[in-house]
């Protein structure tokens, strides 16, 4: 779909939409017949031919184990995830690649914190502070931690536009609070938490900052040393790579006090029946066979967004986010959940009498793919009393013209529950 009426959002200067979507092949394909209009990419992003192609180089030319044998294949494969993990440090601005662990996405690197620095730091009667508006990925293994140490797992609640007031979110801290974990951006509401601020505000009591980060590095530049967060998790395939891959950013001195979060391959140094040596960063946390074709994808994928550039991204974006909000809303019976000042690609919406399910589902048909549900951010829900919601979420492929196909959709929608 070309993006006809483009003219009514400003593009920054060398952003060219069409020519980019030409760059992911699946945005071509029909969708019940119908070109496919692509707005679920909060839950996962298209790959563009870079990403495809250099999964299939890997597997088609050096297909290998890394870190284990002397032979050229393997030295090749292994060569490229170094280069991969060089990338990831640069693109996060970390100070070293030892501070770039690589899991399987943003879930396992906040259960990697929160079972290793978690279990080793906190005691009875601490508190770990996380906000009303997380993912569930950075609820539970904080309240499974919480549980099997006898902490207490302290909730600062959103406002009616899904904001953290930062006052409560001050009040909230203690010389209890332990770990401070927070989304970077919601993915149901698409608030962005000013987590530079926030961070400033726990290291005062002497928290640790864990920020899930899955929403934000699709969206917008991250420097961790700017931020000064102590970890920043995120997942590969909401950045455009692969699935099964992810990283987790961690201060050095933080890592390397931590014990291993699985014991295998790769994460030892020597054994014996008596004692185990582990490695040093960052292997210390990567046991067993990493997914090498993922990190290479990752790598490739990261090349991918710098070469269009996160800032140009950031501002086509939010062109596009005040668009489709104002023309969302122009619709009768329509409720935006989040209206936050600060907002990254997402529309989380209801409609007067019609369940998502059914909104979802009615979208399809028309070949405009979105989300509907809980979004596993069931706290979000509560709050706003819904059950669920319809989401919309875009990336720098999509166009006005696929927003407008959106509020057609839901015109349709209403005129076939009417
Ligand atoms: N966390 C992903 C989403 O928000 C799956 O849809």
């Amino acid at each position: 779909m070309s993006s006809v009426r483009a003219e009514v959002i400003e593009a920054p200067a060398g952003f060219d939409v069409d020519r980019i979507r030409e760059d992911f092949p699946i945005l071509r394909e029909l969708v019940h017949g119908k070109p496919l209009v692509y707005l679920d990419n909060a839950a996962t992003t298209q790959k563009p031919q870079a990403v495809i192609d250099a999964l299939v180089d890997y597997y088609t030319h050096y297909n290998a184990n890394v870190h284990r044998a002397v032979h050229l294949l393997s030295t090749r494969a292994t060569e490229a995830c170094d280069r991969a993990r060089e990338k990831a440090r640069k693109f996060m601005h970390a100070r070293s690649t030892n501070e770039i662990i690589f899991v399987r996405g943003a879930t396992q690197g906040l259960n990697l914190v929160a079972q290793s620095f978690g279990r080793a730091n906190l005691k009875a009667g601490d508190e770990v502070l996380v906000s009303g508006l997380e993912h569930h990925s950075n609820i539970v293994p904080w309240q499974m931690l919480c549980l099997e140490k006898g902490a207490h797992l302290k909730v600062v609640h959103i406002d009616d536009s899904g904001v953290i007031p930062l006052a409560d979110f001050e009040a909230a801290l203690t010389e209890r609070t332990k770990v401070v974990a927070l989304a970077h951006v919601s993915n149901a509401l698409g608030t962005v938490n000013p987590i530079a601020y926030m961070t400033e505000l726990a290291h005062r009591v002497g928290a640790k900052v864990v920020v899930d980060g899955a929403q934000a590095v699709p969206h917008m530049p991250v420097d961790v040393r700017a931020l000064d967060v102590d970890f920043y998790a995120f997942s590969g395939h909401k950045l455009f790579g692969p699935t099964g891959i992810g990283v987790l950013y961690g201060k050095q001195a933080l890592l390397d006090a931590m014990p291993p979060f699985e014991g295998g391959g790769d994460m030892i140094r020597s054994v014996t029946f008596e004692k185990t040596e582990y490695n040093t960063l960052p292997y210390k946390f990567e046991a067993g066979t990493p997914d090498i074709a993922g990190i290479i994808g990752l790598g490739a994928a990261i090349d991918y967004v710098n070469q269009i550039g996160l800032d140009r991204i950031a501002a086509y974006e939010a062109e596009l986010l005040k668009y489709a909000t104002h023309v969302v809303q122009q619709l009768p019976g329509v409720r935006i959940l989040g209206q936050a000042p600060e907002k990254a690609s997402v529309i989380s919406f209801v409609l007067e009498d019609i369940h998502p399910h059914d909104i979802g589902t009615f979208l399809d048909q028309l070949g405009i793919a979105v989300r509907t549900g809980h979004h596993c951010a069931q706290p979000v829900m509560d709050r706003f009393q819904v059950a669920a919601t319809t989401r919309a979420s875009f990336a720098f492929y999509n166009t006005v013209a696929e927003v407008d196909a959106l509020v057609a959709g839901i015109r349709k929608v209403q005129e076939f529950f009417a």
